[in-house]
């Protein structure tokens, strides 16, 4: 029977149309939360001998959630987080610790079977880096419930030490319970009449509990709501508002025959109800914060008159039509949808873009924003939290400026260096794009701000991208750009997903059946709303049931506004169920819900700007690429007295890309450079006022550093003989619309650097360019940068990176190529500006099909001129140790890294699996990590390879399948550059969904 209504349950919902709404429009008003809170520190628990038992009996308690504490994170074992979760077919989530120099990571874990509608960690004290917490938001039968887990054995803490992690934990709980029930579990080994748990009483409320005497041995459980225990306490859930006790139990322990229990470590499964809401508005039920997202979504469709639902379907152009005023209300912007007064719906406010917020045309006066790097260079950072603290900086400034949607999150993969709006994306890997752009658009929403994920799919060309259709198989294009979009998906939760102009196998990217119904809201369960790109659109009623839930300033882009006359007639005619109308409505305003933006809508105010520039700082001296430094010639010695800088225009600024997501405003002004064309769309040419010039000369003031623009070659030769050192600047713009011709510096810059190099044999060249350029003056210079588009602080930050106070790290997130003979298509209809040719209407991306960048350089045997994932740095790592732990689909690598180098710095040791022979791709990046060393100081690193890149996507059955077989897991310093490898044997395994 239990088979039965399985099988009846996935055959639902298989057939089940995308638009079914997934939570119920009225929540049980019964519900009731089982949670465990267990122990799991290893040593003690003989996890290994004693995990199959733990297994089952949670299999038996089914509770809707399980608080881990003191999870191992890996290293010698797979993690028990997601072994468990696995097992029991759990989500999870870790709340983990980083402690330098340890080989083991312990930390919190939370797993849950209810949907997850946020999820974060917060590291206590900073003194103590072991101790976190963690936080779950989640939907119980459509109530929203805050879910906490701390471990904190205060009486090992100082007094001092334990009162920050009190306030720590207390203050982030105030922050984030946000309306909704919450409850915190944790294993606090204190004695029952600490004050710090006095205290957690009163930020809570009730506490219930078990106990055990620390003397006696004696055990118990509570579920008094005045708690007192007698003597010392173990687990304990603590709650704030709504929650009342119904059971509790012991798990894991018996007492021995005299009494005496045998560990400290077990745990504790209690159940709750949920008392109703008393703040709850009657009239307006959809305001109760302690309902999840869909249902209060939900609630309020069922309160919106048909007008109103239309109202929400099509976005305006924010800046008005052909030049007239803006639509009343906007702010000034790419889009616009007016707001519901009546129900408190605010109005839908969208910014671009996804380097920073834009002002286009200064419409809004006075408006400026943070200029990020480029996405390749927060990319070439290797580091999350660096792609994190971007998508923050711009999720806070556009809140700050009023906006509550931000078109971010561009994760199209670099198939081609031509391609103009590479400056946008993340370069050309899926596992590193996905991964690093779903941070930053985590960033984004962690400011309760919208963020789009966008260009779905396949928009990896501007070259007639209205129109050319991408052709590519469906395996193929799972295992490369799709598994970027998911990998973002799910890291990041955008509320919105923008598809793409192009057609992608002969269909519209926003009618695409497909793309948006089966793979993204079925396959991936994206729970938002798909918006078009603007132009995008081109039917009502086929697009609607197609996935399409919103239209983009159709009025001014698109042939008309299909999603309001057409569209009301075909739901009136019942070609577009009302039902499909109702679920538009409610994905879109399920993520302002979700996201906190409805709740805690924007406040204009003062940007940071502080804040803004030191994020984009690090990620400029994170992600800048050293590319050669033959003979150590940089970091440039403070005792130079002469310096030559000479050209792109580094005595004004650092080049930005062009289109939409040009950020043309910031705190030190407008563009440095005007006037260079192109002047309008996709123009201007943009210059941020960040002037590396300048900055060198503030840090060495004793130094004589002259600058010449390059346009007088003689007169810049000259100046560069009479140098102790010559920098040279080069620049390659790249807009949006548009690809480049070919990969050449423009004009004449290859000239200019080769007759440098000659003028001054230490002659370093910085690069400013969208991507991979050729370099065919490379043997004559000595140090390469290659500095990306490095925004607001780039002047700054390359300054310290080329005088040695920051040691660069960054490393290629795309194959640095040789010449275009060695790409998939290297020659293709209609690039550049004025083509000779017109665009073709297909491309044909089954040539390289999965095997995009160093995949398709490994396939054919090219060359690289660099290969993805080379950098340098200013002192050197070393390898060692290298072993290899496989649990299912659970691969972990371990190994020692030794800074062997006189300098500090950061490495980012890489994880590449090679696949057997005859496999159709024969390489993957399958992990890595990013740390910092001191000299001589030796770290062992653990990387836990993604499971979906061990795995091929199976078309027929929809999913994705580790082929059993005999790989090699390599350890690399770039894709072609092995330090060590291990043979690995895989069994087969389909992963699950
Ligand atoms: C078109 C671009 O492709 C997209 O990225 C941008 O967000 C919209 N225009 C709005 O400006």
């Amino acid at each position: 029977m239990k088979t039965f209504s399985g099988l009846l349950c996935l055959a639902l919902a298989l057939a089940w149309p995308a638009f079914a709404a997934p939570a119920p429009a009225t929540a049980k008003d019964t519900t009731t939360l089982s949670v465990v809170t267990l122990n799991l520190y290893h040593d003690k628990l003989d996890w290994p001998n004693r995990r199959t038992q733990i297994v089952q009996t949670l299999r038996e308690l089914h509770p809707d959630a399980i608080a881990l504490e003191e999870v191992l994170q890996h290293d010698k074992l797979p993690n028990q987080a997601q072994w468990l979760a696995e097992q029991l077919g759990y989500d999870w989530y870790f709340a983990s610790v980083d402690t330098p120099g340890a080989a083991q990571r312990y930390g919190n874990a939370l797993l849950t079977r209810r949907p997850i509608l946020a999820r974060e960690q917060i590291r206590l004290n900073p003194l103590d880096d072991s101790r976190t917490a963690g936080r779950l938001r989640l939907d119980v039968d459509g109530h929203a419930v805050n879910l906490y887990v701390t471990h904190l054995h205060w009486t090992q803490a100082g007094g001092a030490l334990r009162e920050r992690q009190l306030q720590d934990l207390l203050a982030w709980v105030e922050k984030t319970a946000d309306g909704a029930p919450s409850l915190l579990a944790g294993d606090f080994n204190a004695s029952a009449d600490a004050p710090e748990l006095a205290a957690l009483r009163s930020g809570f409320g009730d506490s219930y509990g078990s106990l055990h005497g620390a003397k006696d041995r004696r055990a118990d459980s509570t579920l008094n709501p005045k708690f007192n225990p007698p003597k010392r306490i173990d687990h304990v859930f603590f709650q704030r508002e709504r929650f009342e006790p119904v059971s509790s139990r012991i798990l894991f322990q018996k007492p021995d025959a005299n009494g005496v229990w045998a560990s400290d470590h077990f745990g504790l499964v209690s159940t709750f109800r949920l008392a109703p809401s008393a703040t709850a508005d009657a009239q307006r039920p959809w305001t109760d914060r302690a309902l999840a997202p869909d249902r209060r979504a939900a609630l309020l469709v069922q309160a919106m008159t048909q007008d109103e639902k239309f109202q929400m379907l099509h976005s305006y152009f924010g800046l008005g039509k052909d030049g007239g005023p803006l639509p009343p209300g906007a702010l000034g912007s790419a889009g616009f949808v007016p707001a519901i007064e009546r129900l408190g719906i605010a109005a839908q406010q969208l910014a671009d873009a996804g380097v920073g917020v834009t002002n286009p045309g200064n419409v809004r006066p006075g408006d400026h924003a943070t200029a990020l790097p480029s996405g390749p260079a927060t990319a070439a950072t290797w580091n999350r939290d660096l792609a994190f603290a971007g998508g923050a900086t711009m999720g806070r400034e556009a809140w700050q400026q009023g906006f509550n949607v931000l078109l971010a999150g561009s994760v199209n993969l670099q198939r081609d260096p031509r391609n103009g709006r590479n400056f946008e994306y993340a370069g050309e890997d899926p596992l590193l794009a996905g991964v690093m752009v779903g941070e930053s658009i985590r960033g984004v929403q962690s400011q309760r701000v919208v963020s789009t994920m966008k260009h779905f799919a396949m928009n990896d060309l501007e070259t007639g991208r209205n129109t050319h259709s991408a052709d590519i198989g469906e395996q193929a294009m799972h295992e490369s750009d799709l598994l970027a979009f998911e990998l973002a998906l799910k890291i990041g939760e955008p509320g919105s997903v923008m598809c793409s102009y192009n057609r992608i196998n002969g269909i519209y990217g926003c009618e695409h059946d497909y793309l948006l119904n089966k793979v993204l809201k079925q396959e991936w369960k994206f729970p938002g709303y798909v918006m078009s790109d603007w132009g995008g659109v081109h039917s009502g009623s086929k697009a609607a049931l197609a996935g399409l839930d919103q239209q983009s300033a159709g009025e001014v882009f698109d042939k008309a506004v299909y999603f309001d006359q057409p569209l009301r007639l075909a739901v009136a005619g019942g070609t577009v169920p009302q039902a499909r109308l109702d679920d538009m409505v409610r994905r879109i305003l399920r993520a302002f819900i979700a996201t906190g933006s409805f709740d805690h809508p924007p406040q204009r105010q003062p940007i940071d700007d502080v804040a803004g520039g030191a994020a984009v700082q690090k990620v400029v001296e994170e992600g800048t690429v050293l590319l050669r430094n033959e003979r150590d010639t940089l970091p440039l010695p403070r005792t130079l007295r002469r310096i030559a800088v000479i050209g792109g225009h580094a005595d004004k600024g650092v080049i930005g890309g062009g289109g939409s997501s040009m950020v043309g405003f910031t705190v030190n002004g407008a563009n440095a450079v005007p006037g260079l064309a192109p002047t309008t769309w996709p123009g201007p040419v943009m210059f941020h006022p960040s002037s590396p010039l300048q900055a060198l000369r503030k840090a060495m003031p004793d130094a004589q550093i002259d600058y010449a623009s390059g346009d007088d070659v003689a007169a810049a030769a000259k100046l560069a003989r009479g140098a102790e050192a010559v920098i040279v600047f080069a620049t390659q713009w790249s807009a949006e619309s548009v690809d480049l011709p070919d990969i050449k510096l423009p004009g004449k810059q290859d000239a200019l650097i080769a007759a440098m190099a000659k003028a001054n044999p230490r002659t370093v060249v910085v690069l400013e360019t969208n991507g991979p350029v050729a370099m065919p003056w490379l043997q004559q210079v000595p140090a390469v940068l290659e500095a990306w588009y490095p925004g607001i602080r780039g002047g700054e930050a390359l300054a310290r990176l080329l005088l040695g106070e920051a040691n660069p790290s960054g490393r290629l997130p795309v194959t640095w190529l040789r010449d275009v003979a060695q790409l998939p298509r290297p020659s293709i209809p209609g690039l550049g500006f004025k083509p000779a040719q017109p665009a073709g209407s297909n491309v044909d991306y089954d040539i390289e099909g999965a095997n995009v960048g160093y995949r398709w350089f490994a396939a054919r045997g090219l060359d690289p001129l660099y290969a993805f994932g080379h950098g340098l740095s200013y002192t050197r790592f070393d390898y060692a140790n290298l072993s290899v732990q496989v649990d299912g689909s659970t691969v972990i690598a371990s190994f020692d890294v030794r800074n062997s180098g006189e300098r500090e710095g950061a490495d980012v040791p890489q994880l590449y699996l090679r696949l057997p022979q005859g496999h159709h791709t024969p390489i993957r990046l399958v992990g890595w990590d990013k740390l910092t060393l001191k000299p001589g100081e030796t770290r062992r690193v653990s990387i836990v390879a993604e499971p979906k890149t061990l795995a091929d996507y199976d078309p027929a059955q929809r999913q994705w399948r580790i082929a059993a077989g005999d790989y090699e897991l390599v350890l690399g310093r770039s894709a072609t550059q092995a330090a060590a490898s291990v043979p690995l044997r895989l069994q087969e395994s389909v992963l699950p969904r």
